[in-house]
């Protein structure tokens, strides 16, 4: 007797959707059909090998999943018996020899259940990523109400990541967001198998992270006085606490960023006295590069930045601390006599090298607290520190060359990965006005290893990401808009073997899902068009 039948609330359920249309953005590494499908309803268990260590979580996250809408199906938590007839969601760790990266999965869909095999937690939760998408997948979008039964297609996957960095950032300076709104953007990156979260949360236009030492740092440098609500606000440590173990159960590394020593308005605007001039400054209202930028001459500067990195590196447990670099004028440094000294002092060549030696001073710090700095790619030309990580934004240049010195990059060009540039060439698109638009096909052709690297010096590329720079986004409605759906495309770029690529055969897969997506989020139109 189908086992579902005594759940059932309406007279059929509907057949799943043909398994050629029930396919993935990222795509996976191979999928195989089969016949018959899996019905999730109520009485499914999710059964988790008991191995003793913490990823029962990954059953958690299982569970919420498909608790909330459109499915609010309240999946029952059982322990692995080991039957596999037993109608029930499997998560099995297991060591596997072929599997070198630590986020490959197998996914296994029968009729009686399905199986979940994985060498890690990380494994196990892209599995559970790309259940969850086919489940999204046959829900008919048209149908607002909750959906308690949900037929899966069978079929067997076996999947791996490209890249190991795959990233999205959100700049929560220029316009503030509320945790909801991190935790949805979370979600979306947790749905295309994102694994870095890149949080910008310092800039000239506001400071938005609590730093006990440095109280003003929040209630002078979080306000800006330009009377929009959204330019005001910053997260406690208790927040950030949460938004970290809401990634963590995604499987998505947070990196806080801390732009130093320019784009530091805000900042100086609560402590003047750490700036060239002794100010004042107000929190920038204007975007822009400011000349404004922490006085590297003053030892209360390295003590307020190695105070707060000591904060920062409590709160987040991240491998990387992103240091930014970027932007950084000199004009300050050259009339300021405490920056003129220490130029003397370190027989400096120009004023670039007073960057070089507070980059080489923070790093040291850095060190001491077991992180990795990630640097914007301006800081290869100062000096990069062995062992840290450079992000290429002003095109590819620089990190193909910080990758042949042989250091680890990640490319982030503003040709293909700039998110507030406007998706196709319309005065009325969002997005920066100033720079040429980056359509969802350009952002597919995005290869982050160039032709220029060979295979050894193609290994430090740890991988992409896309940067959401929110000058022209007020609201969170606005990110979406700006990022739906390239990261879907920049998704398969990171995720899926570069062979594997196909425009129009993402198109179709993209097709699946934007009917959710629609529903749910907020999508630009170039969804339907290039
Ligand atoms: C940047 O876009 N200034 C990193
Ligand atoms: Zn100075």
């Amino acid at each position: 007797m189908d086992r579902c039948q005594l759940f059932r609330r309406q007279p059929t359920i509907p057949d799943p959707k043909p398994s050629n249309l029930t396919m993935f953005v990222p795509k996976p590494s191979t999928v195989t059909t089969s016949s018959g499908s899996f019905t999730v309803d109520r009485s499914c268990k999710i059964a988790v090998m008991d191995d003793g260590d913490a990823h029962s979580r990954v059953g958690e996250y299982l569970h919420s999943l498909f608790m909330t809408r459109p499915f609010e199906i309240q999946l029952k938590h059982s322990q692995f018996d080991g039957d596999p007839t037993s109608g029930a969601i499997r998560l099995l760790k297991k060591s596997r020899k072929d599997a070198s990266i630590d986020e490959s999965y197998e996914l296994t869909i029968a009729p009686n259940d399905v199986t979940i095999t994985a060498q890690s937690d990380a494994g196990l939760t892209r599995g559970v990523q790309s259940l969850y998408q086919l489940a999204l997948q046959q829900k008919d979008a048209s149908d607002s109400a909750s959906t308690d039964i949900i037929k899966i297609p069978a079929m067997t996957i076996a999947d791996q990541p490209r890249f190991a960095w795959r990233g999205m950032h959100l700049d929560v300076s220029r316009h503030f967001f509320s945790v909801a709104d991190i935790k949805r953007y979370l979600d979306l990156l947790a749905l295309f198998k994102f694994n870095v979260f890149h949080w910008h949360l310092t800039d000239d236009q506001g400071w938005r992270f609590e730093i006990d030492a440095y109280p003003r740092l929040t209630s002078i440098g979080a306000k800006r006085s330009d009377g929009k609500t959204s330019g005001s606000g910053f997260y406690t440590k208790k927040d950030i606490r949460e938004v970290i173990d809401y990634a963590k159960l995604r499987h998505i590394e947070v990196i806080p960023e801390i732009d130093l020593p320019g784009h530091t308005q805000a900042m100086l605007a609560a402590y003047p006295e750490l700036s060239c001039t002794g100010g004042p400054l107000e929190v920038s209202k204007t975007t822009g590069i400011h000349k404004d930028v922490l006085c590297v001459g003053n030892e209360d500067a390295f003590k307020l930045v190695t105070t707060m990195l000591d904060e920062v590196a409590e709160v987040f447990d991240s491998t990387y601390i992103h240091l930014g670099g970027d932007e950084c004028p000199t004009d300050r440094w050259k009339e300021c006599a405490k920056c003129q000294k220490r130029f003397t002092d370190e027989r400096l060549k120009d004023e670039s090298g007073l960057q070089g030696y507070f980059t080489a001073r923070v790093v040291a710090h850095l060190k001491k607290l077991n992180r990795v700095g990630v640097f914007w790619d301006e800081v290869l030309e100062m000096g990069l520190p062995a062992g840290n990580v450079l992000m290429s934004w002003r095109g590819m240049e620089h990190g193909i060359n910080a990758a042949k010195q042989g250091h680890r990059v990640v490319m982030s060009p503003h040709t293909h990965c700039y998110f507030d540039f406007k998706h196709i060439d319309d005065p009325n698109d969002h997005g920066a006005t100033w720079a040429d638009p980056i359509s969802l096909k350009e952002v597919y052709a995005f290869e982050p290893i160039p032709a220029e690297l060979n295979d050894e010096s193609g290994k430090n590329v740890l991988g992409g990401q896309a940067n959401v720079w929110t000058e022209r986004m007020p609201d969170f409605k606005t990110v979406e808009m700006m990022a739906l759906p390239r990261m879907c495309a920049l998704s398969e770029v990171l995720w899926t073997n570069a062979k594997d690529r196909d425009w129009s055969s993402f198109r179709k897969r993209l097709a699946t899902i934007t009917p959710w997506l629609a529903n749910n989020h907020n999508v630009h139109k170039s969804i339907h068009g290039e």
